[in-house]
């Protein structure tokens, strides 16, 4: 008889362990405990007819192989709750969670605009030959643009620079002495006041003009300035310099040449040309020798000090480096243009 009361609770507890480990949720897991701890079902109705065994040592035995069989349940339903828990939360985590992952793909990355990139390599050659680089404003004053540059009010000159005005009247100035510089020479008066000789600097920078675009001419463009002033600067210093940068900048099979030409603030003054392998001259922009009446405004003493200046086109060295065929072209903004640098 005792026997079978111990297999029919060996069983029991296997059935009931076998359900808890199917229970899927913590409803089922309620639902099969409270059917094993009613009176009526599984190991409490089997306690409840232990009274009925003769002998004490069986009912002892059942007993205590009811109550370690119940132990055991016990054990297995808090396992199993703790299982379902961790289910309950990894699930919630997973329907919670967002992917965030877009922004970590691989993303296509840009490159500095080709003017950008001409400006740079501009500032690393002549930082290479050793010049320094200045900064000056964008908007400046009559007397930097063009008084200090010998081209005192009517002078011709200033007619070839389509000066645009801005509406500022400074203090003790008058109408029309606020200009949106016209090209980078002013930053040559800007250093000069600012530090003594002897002096090496560039000054690249974006200028302005009433100008129409064209395939090439923009109203915004950018020019680099040059500007070397010691004791005993010749020509001569002017052309191994352009000489040097044309070879630095564009190549060994690029050579330079200087042409005569006019500027107000430079005398001698040239154009300066440079000769591509395929045999073309291409005008980049112009330079000189500093005029004495500059060196002066700039408060340095002419019979001293003498120097040269240049200045190029930003814009058209970009062009010609990547064989552009128009100007206009890089302003644009037409990414399947600009992709292609
Ligand atoms: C000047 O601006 C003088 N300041 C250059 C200079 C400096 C001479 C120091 C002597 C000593 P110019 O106006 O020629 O010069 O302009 C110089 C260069 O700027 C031109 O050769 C050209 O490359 C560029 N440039 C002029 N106008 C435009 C424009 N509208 N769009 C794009 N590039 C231009």
């Amino acid at each position: 008889m005792i026997d079978e009361v111990l297999a029919e609770v060996s069983a029991t507890a296997d059935a009931a362990m076998a359900e808890i480990a199917d229970c899927m949720d913590v409803a089922s897991l309620d639902a099969v405990v409270a059917r094993h701890r009613s009176k009526k079902g599984g190991l409490s109705a089997i306690k409840s007819r232990l009274g009925g065994l003769a002998e004490v040592d069986d009912r002892k035995r059942a007993g205590a192989a009811v109550n370690e069989a119940m132990g055991r349940l016990d054990a297995a339903v808090e396992q199993r709750r703790e299982v379902l828990a961790d289910a309950a939360i990894s699930a919630r985590i997973a329907s919670e969670t967002m992917d965030l992952t877009e922004w970590r793909r691989p993303t296509h990355r840009g490159h500095l605009h080709l003017v950008t990139q001409a400006w740079e390599r501009l500032e690393d050659v002549f930082v290479g030959l050793g010049f320094t680089v200045a900064e000056g404003p964008e908007v400046e004053t009559d007397w930097h643009n063009f008084e200090a540059l010998n081209m005192s009010e009517g002078h011709p000159a200033r007619g070839e620079f389509d000066t645009l005005f801005v509406d500022h009247v400074p203090p003790g100035g008058t109408v029309g002495s606020t200009v949106l510089r016209t090209h980078t020479s002013p930053v040559q008066i800007r250093t000069m006041l600012e530090s003594a000789p002897p002096i090496y600097v560039i000054a690249p920078g974006r200028v302005f003009r009433r100008d129409t675009p064209d395939a090439t001419h923009m109203p915004v463009f950018h020019q680099i300035e040059g500007l070397v002033i010691d004791r005993g600067i010749s020509m001569a210093d002017l052309a191994g310099t352009i000489e040097a940068f044309t070879k630095a900048f564009f190549g060994a099979g690029f050579s330079s040449r200087l042409r005569p030409s006019y500027f107000p603030f430079t005398e001698p003054s040239a154009e300066f040309d440079i000769r591509r392998p395929d045999g073309s001259w291409l005008e980049l922009g112009g330079c000189g020798m500093v005029h004495p009446e500059v060196l002066r405004a700039g408060g340095i003493d002419p019979e001293e000090w003498s120097g040269f200046a240049f200045g190029f086109g930003i814009d058209r060295m970009a062009v010609m480096r990547h064989s552009v065929a128009d100007i206009r072209d890089m302003y644009s903004n037409d990414i399947r243009f600009i992709e292609q640098f």
